[in-house]
């Protein structure tokens, strides 16, 4: 249960390895819960269970892989088999390449079974046992780009905007049951996914996305920006009519 200075004694991350994910896990680290990494089984997952545990946390690690829904169930018992889970960060992703991910076939289908089919897959499972539970927050990393999809980054943006819709939505069915979801929506963030791309207007470290994502799920907040001034910039962006938009150098 997350005691009364609202710190979680168990923290699941499904995307393990996840930058995003490891800073917000670092960010209850000084109250050393037991940290459950599902992630594919690599020398990144150890390196992250071993920065976790030097911070004073338990780790257990499972294994996750986004695209095998068959095994979605197996994970999630492993990962409970723990205890109560008292916070769950949902993070796994694929940026992918933007041009070839709408003109080859199996890099769409990759990042849609990645990004949306699985994260709609954990979803599900992850509600069934948190209304059995009865309490627990959820932190899932939407992006802004799914948001108002551009030409730019349609296949990810896409992806993106079916994730942002149903983790929204499970948090409103869920909340009756004491479950509360909170959507993170950043702009960029300098992780191992943004490697290689240039700098963004109001990108983040994934230390800042971490202290806003945790926040707003002290708070219960339901919907948050990363940073925050993306919320009016976003709003403007929404209404847009689509010929000026397209014009735009986004
Ligand atoms: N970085 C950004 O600019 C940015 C902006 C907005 C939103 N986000 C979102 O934030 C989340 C976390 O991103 P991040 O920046 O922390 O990126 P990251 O460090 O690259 O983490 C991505 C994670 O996804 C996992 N993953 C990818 N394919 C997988 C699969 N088939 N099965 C299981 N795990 C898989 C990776 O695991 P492996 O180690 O096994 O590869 C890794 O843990 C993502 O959902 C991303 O879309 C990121």
């Amino acid at each position: 249960m997350i005691d009364a200075t609202g710190n979680p004694r168990t923290v699941l991350l499904l995307g393990g390895t996840s930058d995003i994910a490891l800073a917000i896990a670092q960010m209850y680290a000084p109250a050393k819960p037991h940290v459950v990494l599902a992630a594919r089984p690599t020398s990144r997952r150890e390196a992250a269970a071993t920065q976790l545990r030097d911070l004073g946390c338990e780790t257990t690690e499972v294994d996750f892989d986004a695209k095998d829904t068959d095994s979605h169930a197996m994970t999630l018992d492993a990962a409970f088999a723990v205890g109560d889970i008292d916070v769950t960060v949902v993070a796994f992703g694929v940026q992918g390449d933007d041009e070839q991910a709408w003109q080859s076939h199996a890099h769409a289908v990759e990042m849609a079974q990645v990004n949306f089919t699985g994260a709609v897959s954990v979803g599900v499972l992850l509600g069934e046992r948190l209304r059995k539970q009865g309490h627990g927050k959820v932190i899932a990393l939407s992006s802004v780009a799914g948001e108002r999809v551009r030409r730019s980054t349609f296949m990810y943006g896409a992806t993106k905007a079916g994730f942002d819709g149903f983790y929204l939505n499970l948090g409103e069915a869920l909340a009756p049951e004491g479950v509360k979801v909170t959507v993170v929506r950043p702009g960029q963030v300098r992780t191992k996914m943004s490697e290689g791309r240039g700098k963004a207007p109001l990108e983040q470290t994934a230390e800042q996305v971490a202290a806003i994502a945790v926040k707003a799920a002290r708070k219960g907040k339901p919907l948050v920006w990363a940073p925050r001034a993306f919320r009016p910039v976003m709003s403007v962006l929404r209404h847009v009519p689509r010929p000026l938009f397209k014009k735009l150098p986004i």
